[in-house]
């Protein structure tokens, strides 16, 4: 029987890296669209040395709509998984004609080309983000959304819209948002993982590189918010968990499983960590120090943030499973990879 093809956008980045070997593993095929902005080629090699298969990589920004049409023409897709988008938040505050064109404007020609070949189902990449500050904790799918604080932030929200409106109107449709907390971790072979260009404005990567002696001392943003120990709370999931969300939900397409033909689902772990904690936990589980201070909060960041997992737990009947000791062994273990420590 041929497998179900997947297109998968952005798959040369950090999630899509996990996700793909997550599905080959679970007997899709996958074909790879990444214009390799935020990523490098060596990354879709190490998707290829963990599953030992040839996965099919073109490089094409998906803003370019001729050469996404003939990824469509030359293939029969199943569904798609779109991770392909620009996801810093300071930049997007500084360019964001760049993020509304990238991440809204590249999500509109996957859809239209979705539409005109008849392909049916759509998993996207949305982020906590969408629900700012919960006014109550932990944070639900019908928690209500918030105001975004950047155009970043604004791009999740405008096309959960699309999505949900193109799901509407058109009977051919079937689509999911993911709202993934704070992604975390590396794949255990150490063969993929996060590569962030220049200075991580991301935690784990910033601690991984401070405990490397690539940078001096961590920042901790703020120890003064109504926590218990002051510093900020976050849901910090296992990037092979979040993959493998992935698989259950695109499975949960094809088999004719959805309730609706819209669905939202949280990917959490459903625990609040703080920065000190998760800072504690990395060098105790791996036994090297990484030195910080103390500085002050960080202009657009929220008190804390959690999920509710109920729903994605039931209905996916997926759960986080990894603790956060193994998940940052394995964000360590990546960082002395790529460094050749
Ligand atoms: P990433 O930057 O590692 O991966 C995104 C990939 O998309 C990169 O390989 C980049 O080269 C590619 N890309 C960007 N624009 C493109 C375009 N126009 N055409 C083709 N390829 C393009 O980021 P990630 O952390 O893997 O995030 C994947 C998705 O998940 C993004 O949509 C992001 O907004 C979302 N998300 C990420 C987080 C997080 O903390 N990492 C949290 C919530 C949501
Ligand atoms: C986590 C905690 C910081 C760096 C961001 C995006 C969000 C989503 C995930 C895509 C916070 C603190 C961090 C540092 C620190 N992305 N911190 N020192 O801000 O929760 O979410 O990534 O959708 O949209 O905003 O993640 O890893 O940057 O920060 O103290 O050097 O660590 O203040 O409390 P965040 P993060």
């Amino acid at each position: 029987m041929e497998r179900p093809k997947i297109l998968v956008t952005g798959a040369a980045g950090y999630i899509g890296t996990h996700t793909a070997v997550e599905l080959i593993g679970a007997g899709y095929g996958v074909v790879i669209v990444d214009d390799l902005s935020n990523s490098d080629e060596s990354a879709v090699d190490g998707v290829r040395q963990i599953t030992g298969r040839d996965v099919a990589f073109i490089r094409a920004d998906c803003n370019d709509m001729e050469a996404l049409a003939r990824v469509f023409e030359q293939n029969e897709f199943s569904g798609v998984i779109h991770f392909a988008a620009s996801k810093a938040v300071g930049e997007s505050v500084e360019e964001p004609l760049k993020y509304y064109r990238n991440n809204v404007g590249s999500f509109v020609n996957v859809l239209e080309l979705m539409k005109r070949h008849g392909v049916p189902n759509m998993v996207f990449s949305s982020s906590a983000t969408v629900y700012g500050q919960p006014d109550v904790l932990p944070a639900t799918e019908a928690t209500p959304r918030k105001p975004a604080t950047s155009p970043y932030g604004n791009t999740k929200q405008v096309c959960e819209d699309i999505l949900r409106d193109s799901v509407a109107a058109y009977p051919g449709l079937n689509g999911i948002s993911l709202r993934y907390f704070n992604p975390i971790g590396a794949h255990p072979s150490a063969l993929i993982g996060e590569l962030p260009k220049g200075v991580p404005n991301n935690l784990v990567p910033f601690i991984t590189q401070t405990a490397a002696g690539i940078r001096e001392e961590l920042s901790v943003f703020g120890d003064d918010y109504n926590t218990e120990d002051g510093t900020a709370l976050r849901d910090y999931i296992d990037v092979v968990d979040l993959a493998k969300a992935h698989v259950v939900a695109v499975g949960r397409m094809i088999d004719g499983g959805m309730k609706e033909r819209y669905e939202v689902f949280n990917i959490g772990t459903g625990k609040p960590v703080s920065v000190l904690e998760l800072v504690n936990t990395f060098e105790r589980v791996n036994g090297v120090k990484v030195p910080y201070k103390i500085v002050g909060r960080r202009a657009g960041d929220v008190e804390s943030v959690w999920a509710d997992t109920t729903l994605a737990n039931t209905e996916l009947g997926w759960q986080a499973e990894k603790t956060l000791e193994e998940t940052l062994r394995t964000a360590w273990n990546w960082e002395k990879h790529i460094r050749g420590l």
